[in-house]
């Protein structure tokens, strides 16, 4: 038995009150289409109807996964018909077609394949995946005869009564080709919303008298997403499950309600994660590091037995233990070795910094390789930026760069050389040499006895 899947993702999402397409919005750092297409890439094979904003989201679709445009959104129904009449389709050779909205993150794999077993097994017209809700509001309502389904109502289409049925279409089906193919061209758009609905196909399949089955799973594995509130609502419940599937792996949370963790985030046991922080894209904490309070580290590797407190990284490798922060500001490109030290508003770009050395205070080295135990002081920058070009600081192992330091790039200061404070260094520094480059100081004596005092003039 072939099964074909599709993805409804056409519509502009009005409710959302967005320019952006509605299934590209970000559900735990993934556009909301990755979950559709996680629970339907096993199938034979893969359509998604794309239309509003169509270049944007087809970025977005998986290579498996064929797009069709839908130029007009006219509805369900005809973004399905847009796909059976569509280059794409011509040769898809399946027995079943699972259809399945775009916009309903939560949905189960393991729903899906119930669906299709069902449908299958029964040789049904379709099968459905409705749900019992505490609140039905904006889902089209399941009406029954007996335990049969006879059709489905829209909520714009529906009397009093109707609105108080709490059994909802999902909008995830399991159709017969054949059926689907036969039927889709009789729908119409006399409804209240003048829009062609695909739900209309189950009062066809019901006056037809060809068998339909009904799989009812859990609500929080159906809600749809048309409202920003209703987004917040689903990542919230998909950011508890992960947050407790971390917990079960031995990591620990200081306050889950303000730590926002991406899909793919990797943590290992041991480490702690404090709260209001935030780990996003391909960021990875090795075990038993202390992360947070207050910080942000986005597509950042973290060593083991590191602490991250109240900083922002981003394009980070630590590749050892780590102490960074308070304040402290990693950038693209920073790559730490064992045992490196970065304090309270230091920044790093683009730079090496080898193992044993610190960078503790008000510091900014950009495009720079320190080598192991450099140490550097407080106030003290790498000059890397001539207005048109940046150029590299070399810092060779054991180098003492002391307070307040500008090191003009291209530069480097040889191993063990020590850089007076208050030096702006534009030479190349030799090994285990002083370079300083500073006015000598003078001391007036009696200055201060001389000076008449204030009310005196
Ligand atoms: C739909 C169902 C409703 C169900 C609900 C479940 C219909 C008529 N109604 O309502 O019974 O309870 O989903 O969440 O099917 N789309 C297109 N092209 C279009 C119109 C929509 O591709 O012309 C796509 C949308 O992008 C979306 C999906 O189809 O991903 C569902 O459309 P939406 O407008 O959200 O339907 P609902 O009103 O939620
Ligand atoms: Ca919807």
């Amino acid at each position: 038995m072939k099964i074909s899947g599709v993805i409804l993702a056409a519509g502009k999402g009005t409710r959302m009150k967005s320019d952006l397409p509605k299934v590209l919005h970000s559900v735990l750092g993934k556009p909301m289409i990755t979950y559709g297409q996680n629970a339907i890439k096993h199938l034979n094979n893969k359509y998604v109807v794309v239309g509003h904003q169509s270049d944007l989201v087809i970025k977005e679709l998986a290579n498996e996964f064929k797009p069709v445009i839908q130029e007009e959104q006219l509805g369900t129904g005809h973004a399905v018909l847009t796909l059976l009449n569509s280059n794409e389709f011509k040769n898809d050779d399946s027995d079943y077609i699972v259809i399945i909205p775009g916009d309903a993150p939560l949905l189960l794999k393991e729903s899906i394949d119930t669906l299709i077993s069902e449908s299958t097994k029964r040789k049904v017209a379709l099968g459905i995946i409705t749900a019992e809700v505490t609140n039905p509001s904006g889902y089209g309502r399941i009406i029954k005869d007996g335990n049969t389904i006879s059709k489905i109502v829209e909520e714009a289409d529906s009397s009093e009564d109707e609105q108080k049925i709490n059994e909802i279409n999902s909008g995830m089906y399991c159709f017969n080709k054949n059926f689907l193919l036969e039927n889709i061209k009789t729908l119409n758009s006399n409804n209240e919303q003048n829009e062609i609905y695909l739900t209309d196909l189950i009062e066809i399949a019901f006056q037809n008298k060809l068998d339909t089955v009904i799989v009812q799973v859990s609500e929080d594995t159906i809600k749809g997403v048309n409202s920003m509130s209703q987004l917040n609502e689903v990542e919230t419940s998909l950011r508890e499950e992960l947050i407790t599937s971390h917990m079960e792996n031995g990591v620990y949370f200081q306050d889950p309600t303000s730590t926002y963790i991406d899909k793919g985030v990797v943590i290992k046991a041991g480490s702690r994660i404090m709260a209001n922080t935030h780990l996003t894209g391909t960021t990875e904490i090795h075990d038993n590091c202390v992360v947070g309070p207050n910080t942000m580290i986005n597509d950042s590797t973290i060593g083991e037995g590191s602490s991250v407190i109240f900083s922002v990284l981003d394009g980070v490798t630590i590749k050892g233990t780590g102490t960074i922060g308070p304040y402290a500001h990693l950038r693209r490109g920073s790559i730490l070795e064992e045992g490196v030290k970065v304090g309270a508003f230091a920044e790093t770009k683009n730079s090496n910094v080898g193992s044993g050395s610190k960078i503790p205070h008000l510091s900014y080295v950009g495009d720079a390789d320190l080598e192991e135990n450099v140490n550097f002081s407080a106030g003290s920058i790498t000059v890397n930026y001539d207005g048109k070009n940046k150029h590299r600081t070399e810092i060779k192992k054991d180098a003492f760069v002391g307070s307040d330091v500008m090191l003009v790039a291209p530069v480097t200061v040889g191993e063990g050389a020590m850089i007076g404070a208050g030096s702006v260094i534009t030479k190349d520094v030799p090994p285990k040499a002083l370079g300083i480059e500073r006015n000598q100081q003078k001391n007036i004596d009696g200055y201060m006895d001389r000076k008449k005092p204030k009310d005196e003039n």
